[in-house]
């Protein structure tokens, strides 16, 4: 396609565009990077591209100076670079330099000379999902970027069934075990998992017809749901809270420290139990993946069903953020995101091996729950 025709298209789609509409403003997302893509000259494409880290390591120095915190105090009001000095006690030349970017960014708006005011980004940025989300996407990615060179020359050609994660590498130990021991980052990761849940993703029990199933009447014991790396419960919590008179047993299966750190009280069908998923299932009813999925197919029985709440990456054109996703799972644990015909190809090598019955989805959602069995 031309310029014309590029810019055409991006015409249409914001005449098209709705903010509320989730695949609305996938499709802008999609639009403005084509124009960018195509008619940013190169030289300036990348060079925008790589002055990115030094855009997101001043996002963590305004977090850290209490710069988003202290403007979203004050939403609708102007702050001086002297007035942001005396609340968080960081120098205002300083605090100047910083804002330069986080305003050229649109982190927060310019409303005079040192003088700024919290935008949406501002305060969306200062929540702490998104918090924990800076935490997850750039402190922990930041060792693993300073040894990456050195990672990828020692270890050629990086089979990743054969090679530690990059993290590792870098760390000289597993996320996890970093994990539970800083808590800062701990409480950044559960954090952002909660709420990315809970404000991006559609329930997995209203993508996968849970309610009809349950109706049905097809079951002859309570239902046992077992939430495997469920985190804090906010997916369990949901469910719990969409049928609040369902007689069930709600298991929330994550590591200890997890579990040690829920936040208030869960719905009182959730159990909360430490269990490590590399070791075998206790409750009854890539080399890691399948590990862990055959530690479940093991207690599984032929009405069982395992759901797995999964990104499926398309074949080719995969969006950045998603591509983007892969490659944390990648540096962090040698873990990845899978197209469809890399899941088939899991489930069967899973001892015992497990066959994909359905995929379901909702528009909007960046993951699909996808449904297994033990194969015929
Ligand atoms: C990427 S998070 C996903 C959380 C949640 N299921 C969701 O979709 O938002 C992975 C979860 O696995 C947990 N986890 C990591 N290693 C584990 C292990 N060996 N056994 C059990 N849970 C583990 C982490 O604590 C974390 O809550």
């Amino acid at each position: 396609m031309d310029d014309k025709g590029t810019l055409a298209e991006l015409q249409q789609v914001i005449e098209k565009y709705n903010k509320d509409d989730p695949s609305s403003w996938m499709r802008l997302e999609d639009a403005l990077e084509k124009v960018r893509r195509e008619l940013v000259p190169p030289q300036i494409f990348t060079m925008k591209q790589r002055l990115q880290t030094v855009n997101n390591v001043c996002i963590v120095v305004a977090l850290e100076m209490g710069l988003f915190k202290t403007l979203a105090a004050k939403v609708g009001k102007s702050l001086t670079a002297e007035d942001l000095s005396k609340t968080t006690g960081y120098n205002a030349s300083l605090i100047a330099r910083v804002m330069r970017v986080i305003t050229a960014i649109g982190f927060a708006n310019e409303t005079g000379y040192q003088t700024y005011t919290a935008n949406g980004c501002t305060l969306a940025q200062n929540n702490p999902g998104n918090i924990g989300g800076l935490i997850i996407s750039n402190d922990i990615v930041f060792p693993v970027a300073s040894r990456i060179r050195q990672y990828l020359q020692q270890n050629k050609p990086v089979d990743i069934a054969k090679t530690l994660p990059a993290y590792d590498f870098a760390m000289g130990e597993t996320i996890w075990q970093t994990l539970a021991k800083n808590i800062e980052w701990k409480t950044g990761f559960d954090d952002n998992m909660t709420a990315r849940n809970k404000t991006l993703s559609v329930p997995w029990h209203l993508k996968y017809p849970v309610g009809e199933r349950l109706a049905a009447g097809s079951l002859s014991a309570k239902p046992i749901i077992v939430d495997v790396g469920g985190n804090q419960g906010v997916d369990l919590q949901r469910f719990a809270d969409t049928f609040p008179e369902l007689e069930c047993e709600l298991i929330l299966q994550d590591l200890p420290e997890t579990i040690a750190g829920i936040p208030g009280q869960l719905d009182s069908r959730i159990k909360p139990t430490a269990h490590d998923f590399f070791t075998e299932q206790t409750a009854k009813d890539d080399v890691a993946s399948r590990k862990i999925l055959s530690n479940i197919a093991n207690v599984m029985q032929p009405h069982s069903r395992l759901l797995i709440n999964e990104m499926i990456l398309a074949d080719v054109n995969e969006s950045m953020i998603r591509s983007n996703m892969d490659m944390l799972m990648l540096f962090f644990t040698n873990g990845m995101e899978r197209t469809q015909t890399q899941w088939n190809e899991l489930l069967a090598t899973v001892e015992p091996p497990l066959e994909l019955v359905q995929v379901w989805s909702a528009t909007g959602d960046q993951q699909c729950v996808i449904e297994t069995c033990l194969a015929e």
